[in-house]
């Protein structure tokens, strides 16, 4: 089990170079310590398996895939790892707006062979690492998911990367975190603590096994240390409520975070 205990803070929206996501380099030391641990854990987890393409997904909306995978990629890439990202999320990708970068060509232009896979990996500096973000939305992201160009995308970078970290949509209701898993080396759970029962993370652990996947571990996130004394996970925050909301908003940032 990977765990790691996110201390939270706030980000003044002037502040962080405009980011709305917590960025690592810029971070405060209780969050980059997690993210060494969370490192230092998957390393680990990794070492002799050859793991390298690995998922993260979360049962519900809004519990910090996108920023973890960013933030996971940048201390990867700090110890000297060859990291790219996929924003496999064709649903609401967020990759790049997080990382200020184009969204064009992406993933869905390399699936669709508009693009060649070099024409859409973009390098970015400033963090030392690179990634694909999603290109334009799909209608039918699951059908490209599970195409064979999909496949292939990953398999190549798998020969030319130390980590592939893929972005996905939820992984409840909708199949593409299930289907991504099996190209996938080991998945990743992300869990907001305080969003979401624990019968409805073992569920979607549950099903994501099901599908073949190969559960690496979880991380607890958001947990505001100095208030819980200890991990209130239990507490039903009406899951599928925000569920629901995520799909008919067209700010799904915060939908389905535990407002403090
Ligand atoms: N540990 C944390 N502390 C404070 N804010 C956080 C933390 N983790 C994530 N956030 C904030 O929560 C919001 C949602 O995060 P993020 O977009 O990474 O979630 P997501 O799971 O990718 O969402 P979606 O399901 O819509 O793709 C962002 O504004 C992000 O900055
Ligand atoms: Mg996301």
């Amino acid at each position: 089990m990977i765990k790691s205990y996110f201390q939270r803070f706030f980000i003044k929206k002037q502040g962080l170079n405009k980011r709305k996501f917590i960025l690592l380099n810029e971070a405060p030391f209780q969050l980059e310590e997690a993210y060494k641990a969370l490192r230092t854990n998957l390393q680990f987890v990794c070492a002799d398996k050859n793991i390298k393409k690995i998922l993260i997904t979360s049962s519900a909306p809004g519990e910090g895939k996108s920023t973890i995978t960013i933030n996971l990629a940048i201390a990867l890439a700090q110890v000297g790892h060859k990291v790219i990202i996929v924003d496999a999320d064709m649903r609401k990708p967020k990759i790049h707006n997080y990382l200020k970068i184009q969204n064009f060509p992406g993933l869905t232009n390399v699936i669709a062979k508009t693009n060649t896979l070099e024409e859409s990996i973009q390098y970015v500096t400033e963090l030392g690492i690179s990634a694909i973000t999603c290109g334009p939305v799909p209608p039918n992201p699951a059908e490209l998911i599970e195409t064979k160009a999909m496949e292939n995308i990953l398999k190549e970078l798998s020969e030319k990367y130390d980590f592939i970290l893929i972005d996905s949509p939820p992984a409840s209701f909708i199949t593409d975190a299930s289907v991504l898993s099996k190209h996938a080396d080991g998945v990743l759970m992300v869990f907001l603590h305080g969003s979401i029962t624990f019968e409805i993370a073992e569920l979607t652990i549950k099903n994501l096994k099901s599908a073949g996947a190969n559960i690496l571990g979880g991380i607890l996130n958001n947990v505001d240390t100095e208030k819980t004394g200890r991990y209130n996970y239990y507490r039903n925050y009406n899951y599928y409520r925000y569920y629901a909301a995520y799909y008919e908003s067209e700010e799904p940032n915060n939908v389905g975070r535990k407002k403090r």
